[in-house]
C-alpha cells in the first residue's frame, strides 16, 4: 500500500518527509520520491527501491525547501520504475502530487486529457489527477482540485503543492486514509498518524470527500464543494516511541511481547469484575436489538479472518445465535442473502482493507446492522459501521499480525459474552467463570512470553524443514490456520493449516520426516481425537510438535516436542495457543534471516482490491 507524507513549516521538508516515510515503510513499497518548493521552483527526486536509495539520491541532489511532499509506492498500475513513482508533476513542472488509492476511470480521463494536449510520461492512474488539476488551475490550487475531484471515480488520498504557492499544501481524501498533523508554525499530512507522531500528538482525521488547505499557521477543512467542516483534533493516545522497536530486533517481536499489556487495555472499562456485566461503549446496540438477532455474519481478510472464524464459534457456543464467517473477497463473490435481524461483524486491524470495506458496504446495503472490531481509530471501516468496538492494541507495525489477532478474538469474546448475558443463552455461573478466565488472560499471556526460550529451542529443531502442517479441530481449527499463515508469511516455509478430522481425506499423504506437524491438543471436546491424529502421523515417521495444557502427561508421550499453554476454558484457548505459535514462526524466520517486519510481496494493509 502507498504511503504519503507532507510538510509545511520552517524546517527542511526533505528531512521531515524522509523520516515520515520511514514510519510508513511497513506498508510495503517498491519506489519512493519527494518534491519540494523553494524560491518559486518545484524540485523532484524519485527512485526505484527503498528509502535508502532515495536518501542517497537526495545526498547527491539536495532539495532545499520548507514545503514538500513525499511518497512510497506499492505498484498497482504500472511496474515499479522511476517514471511511475510519485510525486507526479504537471507538464509545466509547477504542480506536484502524491496519491494513494485507485482512480477507476483513469483510462477515459487520460484519453480526454491527451486529446486536450496534456503529455503523459507514466503508466499510472495517478498522473491523470495532476494533469486534471493543472487543466483547472487558474491560480487557485484548492479550487482547481475541487473541480478535478468532480471527475474522479475511485479512491484517493492526495497531497498537492505548487511552485506558485510556497505557503500552501492541499490534502484531500476519498476512501483512502489521510490525516493532517497539527504543529506550531508547521503542519503535516500523512497516510496514518504514526508517521507524524514524532512531531505532534494532535491530528485532524480527514473524512471522505473532504480536503484541507494547509499553511504554516492555519488548517482550513472543507468538503469538496468548499463548505467549511467543523472537526475536533484527535489526540493520539500512544507515546511517540510507540511506533518504534523499543529495543526489540523486529516490530513483530515487540508486538508479540506487547500482548499482555494490550489485553489489559482491551479489557479496561469493559470487564473489571467477573460478577458484573460487560459494558461495550461504541457497540451501539440496544438489548432489544441483541435479543432480536437471528444471525451473525463475520467477514475479514487474512489473520483477521481467522479471528472471525473463532468469533463464529464463540457466538454460537455462548450467545446461541446462528453464525457464519466468510472471507471478504468470497462473500462479495456470492451475493449473500441477508435475512432481517442480521448483524455483520467486520474484523480488521487497519480498518482500511479494500475487500473488507467493500464487503461491509454490501452487507450494509442488504440491510445488515454493522459492527466493526478494528484497531485503528477513525479508520474507514470504523467510520462506515453502525457501531465500533476498538481492540485497543496500539499501533501494529509488523506486517504479520500478532497482537491485533489475539485482541480481535478477545474483543469478539467480550461481545459474545455480552450477547449471552443479554439473551440469557448461557447460565449465569458459566458466564461468571468465563469472565473470570478472560480477566486471567493478560497474566497467562505474560507467562507464555516468559516461556519464549523453550519455544526458540523447538524452532531450532525444525527451521530447516521445507514443509509443515498445522492441525486443529473445533475452536482451534482457526488456530491451526493462523499458525500456518504466521509461519508461511514470514519464513516462506510451505505451511498448511488443516482440520485434523480431514487428515484421512488427503493431507496424510504428505506425511514424511521432512514435514513437521503442529497438532493443537489442549484438553477439551476434541482432545482424544487429536491424540489419534498424532499417533497416525508418528506411525508414518512424521515429526510432531504438540500444543498442550500445562501438566498434560499424554501428549509428551505421543509427540516429539510440546509447546505448553496454561489451562483455560477451551473457548479461550485460541488466544493462548496463538502466542507460542507466533513465537515459533518468529524464531524459525529469524534463524532463516528473513525480513520479518516486511516479508517479500506482502503489505501491512491492502487498500486495493
Ligand atoms: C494483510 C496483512 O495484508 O491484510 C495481514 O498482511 C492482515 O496481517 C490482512 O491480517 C487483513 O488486514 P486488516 O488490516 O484488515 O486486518
Amino acid at each position: 500500500m502507498c504511503g504519503i507524507v507532507g510538510y509545511i513549516g520552517t524546517r527542511q521538508a526533505t528531512e521531515i518527509c524522509l523520516a515520515g516515510l520511514k514510519r510508513l515503510e511497513y506498508r510495503g513499497y517498491d519506489s519512493a520520491g519527494i518534491a519540494v518548493v523553494e524560491d518559486g521552483e518545484l524540485e523532484v527526486v524519485k527512485v526505484v527501491g527503498k528509502l535508502a536509495a532515495l536518501s542517497q539520491a537526495l545526498d547527491e541532489t539536495p532539495l532545499d525547501g520548507s514545503l514538500g511532499i513525499g511518497h512510497t509506492r506499492w505498484a498497482t498500475h504500472g511496474k515499479p520504475s522511476e517514471t511511475n513513482s510519485h510525486p507526479h508533476v504537471s507538464n509545466d513542472g509547477r504542480i506536484a502530487l502524491v496519491h494513494n488509492g485507485i482512480i477507476e476511470n483513469y483510462a477515459e480521463l487520460r484519453d480526454q486529457l491527451e486529446d486536450q494536449g496534456y503529455e503523459f510520461v507514466s503508466e499510472t492512474d495517478t498522473e491523470v489527477i495532476v494533469h486534471l488539476v493543472d487543466k483547472y488551475y487558474d491560480g487557485d490550487l484548492a479550487a482547481a482540485f475541487r473541480r478535478a475531484a468532480e471527475e474522479l471515480e475511485g479512491a484517493f488520498a492526495v497531497g498537492i503543492i505548487c511552485a506558485d504557492h510556497p505557503d500552501q499544501m492541499i490534502a484531500a481524501r476519498r476512501f483512502s486514509p489521510l490525516v493532517v498533523g497539527i504543529g506550531e508554525g508547521e503542519n503535516f499530512i500523512a497516510s496514518d498518524m504514526g508517521a507524524v507522531r514524532e512531531w505532534t500528538d494532535r491530528v485532524y482525521v480527514i473524512d471522505d470527500d473532504e480536503m484541507a488547505v494547509i499553511s504554516r499557521d492555519d488548517i482550513e477543512l472543507t468538503d469538496l464543494k468548499g463548505e467549511p467542516v467543523d472537526r475536533e483534533p484527535y489526540v493520539i493516545p500512544w507515546p511517540a516511541d510507540a511506533a518504534q522497536k523499543g529495543g526489540h530486533k523486529h516490530f513483530m517481536h515487540k508486538e508479540i511481547h506487547e500482548q499482555p499489556r494490550a489485553m489489559r487495555e482491551c479489557l479496561l472499562g469493559r470487564l473489571t469484575d467477573p460478577e458484573r456485566a460487560i459494558t461495550l461503549e461504541g457497540l451501539n446496540m440496544t438489548d432489544e436489538e441483541i435479543r432480536g438477532l437471528r444471525k451473525v455474519v463475520f467477514t475479514a481478510c487474512g489473520t483477521a479472518y481467522h479471528a472471525g472464524l473463532v468469533g463464529r464459534f464463540l457466538m454460537e457456543k455462548l450467545a446461541r445465535i446462528p453464525a457464519e464467517c466468510d472471507l471478504a473477497a468470497e462473500l462479495r463473490a456470492r451475493d449473500p442473502v441477508v435475512l432481517d435481524h442480521t448483524l455483520a461483524i467486520i474484523v480488521s486491524q487497519s480498518g482500511e482493507t479494500a475487500d473488507t470495506l467493500v464487503a461491509l458496504r454490501e452487507l450494509k446495503e442488504k440491510g445488515a446492522k454493522v459492527v466493526s472490531v478494528v484497531n485503528v481509530v477513525d479508520s474507514s471501516i470504523a467510520r462506515e459501521s453502525d457501531g465500533v468496538v476498538y481492540i485497543q492494541a496500539g499501533p501494529e507495525i509488523g506486517v504479520a499480525s500478532t497482537k491485533a489477532y489475539t485482541l480481535q478474538i478477545l474483543t469478539i469474546a467480550l461481545i459474545a459474552a455480552h450477547f449471552a448475558d443479554v439473551r440469557g443463552g448461557t447460565g449465569e455461573h458459566e458466564l461468571i467463570e468465563l469472565r473470570r478466565a478472560m480477566l486471567s488472560l493478560p497474566e497467562q499471556a505474560h507467562e507464555l512470553i516468559e516461556r519464549e526460550d523453550s519455544v526458540k529451542s523447538v524452532a531450532a529443531k525444525y527451521y530447516r524443514c521445507p514443509n509443515s502442517l498445522f492441525l486443529g479441530r473445533g475452536v482451534n481449527l482457526p488456530s491451526a490456520l493462523e499458525g500456518a499463515l504466521k509461519l508461511k508469511e514470514i519464513s516462506y516455509i510451505h505451511a498448511e493449516g488443516y482440520s485434523a478430522g480431514e487428515m484421512k481425506h488427503g493431507p496424510i499423504a504428505l506425511v514424511e520426516p521432512s514435514l513437521f506437524t503442529v497438532a493443537i491438543a489442549v484438553k477439551g471436546d476434541v482432545y482424544d481425537k487429536m491424540i489419534g491424529n498424532i499417533q497416525e502421523i508418528k506411525a508414518r515417521s512424521g515429526p510432531v510438535i504438540g500444543v498442550a495444557f500445562d501438566g498434560d502427561t499424554e501428549i509428551p508421550r505421543q509427540a516429539d516436542d510440546v509447546l505448553w499453554v496454561p489451562e483455560c476454558p477451551e473457548l479461550l484457548t485460541p488466544i493462548t495457543v496463538a502466542i507460542p505459535l507466533q513465537l515459533l514462526a518468529y524464531h524459525i524466520a529469524d534463524m532463516m534471516d528473513r525480513e520479518i517486519d516486511q516479508p517479500r510481496n506482502l503489505a501491512k494493509t491492502v487498500t486495493v482490491e
